[in-house]
């Protein structure tokens, strides 16, 4: 992640998608628009109207803005998220899915004092998805770790601790079973790790963290992990900090990077107006902090904040009553 401004401008691919994505994006603009920084949207087709509409769930067209963007704000898609977003994860190469676990005051978060990064492998592990043909026996699949792509991202992981003044960096793997596979992952751990002598390390077996996660959650910093162990155990990091109109994630390649709230298109209640756009304007805080607006960013974390810890103006999965708009209003008024 970069640590100072890159640009006085930026271009930003805007990617609203279905149902939610598109009124959450919507009140995260109207939000960015209060910061002082400069913004040139691109906006891109995508997801089941566009399905509707075009024939294809994710034209050239989009991925294209996409390449040529800074970085991309992406809502969400409904049905079709498989063939949009997995899509252009793969095709944009983006390596490292970022999914902080972070606890915020007025929530239902099982936790007061958490705030660590899962940082996982976004290409290969078990997700390559190769399963041979039926066996007589059963079905087969096989998980891929490679010394390139483990070390990509586990050296992204201890950079990001740098970057972010965190002190530790967890291994999470299951190399007293897997002991080819994840004992290579181990291994790359700890040749990267000595690159970087102020950064403490630890490993945990991925069954002993699905405890620990519940057990000391304020323990962790920063946890690099395989593909598979770090999708469970961010959806389990998910509940742990209570709903998801709450939680950001980012998607980072080499040259391109997307930011996306966790959430879907949450048919149930769109078009009412009423969906919590913070996982959208906090995956928007993630992205000024990877164009190098950290002043930016801070402000705009601790506008959402503000609105958090008052408490007034809260949607109704918070337990609150306001809109998706008078959210969005409250945020830019204490920016
Ligand atoms: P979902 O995340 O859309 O909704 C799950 C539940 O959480 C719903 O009750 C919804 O109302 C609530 N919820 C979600 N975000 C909220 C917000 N910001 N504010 C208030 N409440 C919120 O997941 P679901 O229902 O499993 O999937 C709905 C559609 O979204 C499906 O078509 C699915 O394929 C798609 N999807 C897309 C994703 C993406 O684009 N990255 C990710 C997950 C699902
Ligand atoms: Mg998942």
């Amino acid at each position: 992640m970069n640590t100072s401004k890159t640009k006085d401008k930026y271009q930003i691919a805007i990617v609203p998608g279905d149902g939610i994505g598109k009124e959450v994006m919507e009140a995260t603009l109207f939000v960015l628009d209060g910061l002082d920084v400069d913004f040139d949207y691109v906006y891109g087709d995508a997801g089941d109207e566009c399905l509707e509409k075009t024939g294809t769930a994710l034209p050239d067209e989009t991925l294209d803005i996409i390449r040529n963007a800074d970085a991309c704000l992406f809502g969400a898609a409904g049905e079709t998220a498989a063939d949009v977003i997995v899509k252009i994860r793969q095709e944009m190469k983006m390596f490292a899915n970022l999914r902080p676990v972070k606890s915020y005051p007025n929530t239902n978060s099982l936790f007061e004092n958490i705030d660590f990064m899962i940082v996982r492998e976004n290409t290969e592990g078990m997700y390559i998805a190769d399963e041979e043909q039926y066996t007589d026996e059963g079905a087969i699949a096989r998980r891929i770790i490679t010394r390139q792509a483990e070390e990509r991202i586990i050296d992204y992981a201890f950079k990001y601790a740098i970057n972010n003044s965190k002190t530790k960096v967890t291994a999470v793997h299951k190399a007293n079973v897997l002991k080819k596979s994840d004992g290579l992952f181990r291994e790359i751990f700890y040749e990267v790790a000595s690159d970087y002598p102020d950064i403490a390390t630890e490993e945990f077996y991925v069954d002993a963290t699905a405890m620990y996660l519940i057990t000391q959650p304020e323990s962790f910093e920063v946890i690099v992990t395989t593909n598979l162990f770090g999708d469970i155990l961010s959806d389990e990091g998910a509940g742990l900090v209570g709903g998801l109109g709450l939680i950001p994630s980012a998607n980072i390649g080499e040259n391109a990077a997307l930011f996306e709230p966790v959430h879907g298109s949450a048919p149930d209640i769109a078009g009412q107006g009423i969906a919590n756009p913070i996982a959208m304007m906090l995956s928007a805080v993630m992205m000024l902090r990877y164009i190098g607006e950290n002043e930016n960013a801070d402000k705009l974390d601790a506008a959402i904040l503000k609105v958090l810890n008052d408490a007034n103006i809260l949607t109704c999965d918070l337990g609150g009553s306001a809109t998706t708009m008078e959210l969005a209003n409250a945020v830019k008024n204490n920016l």
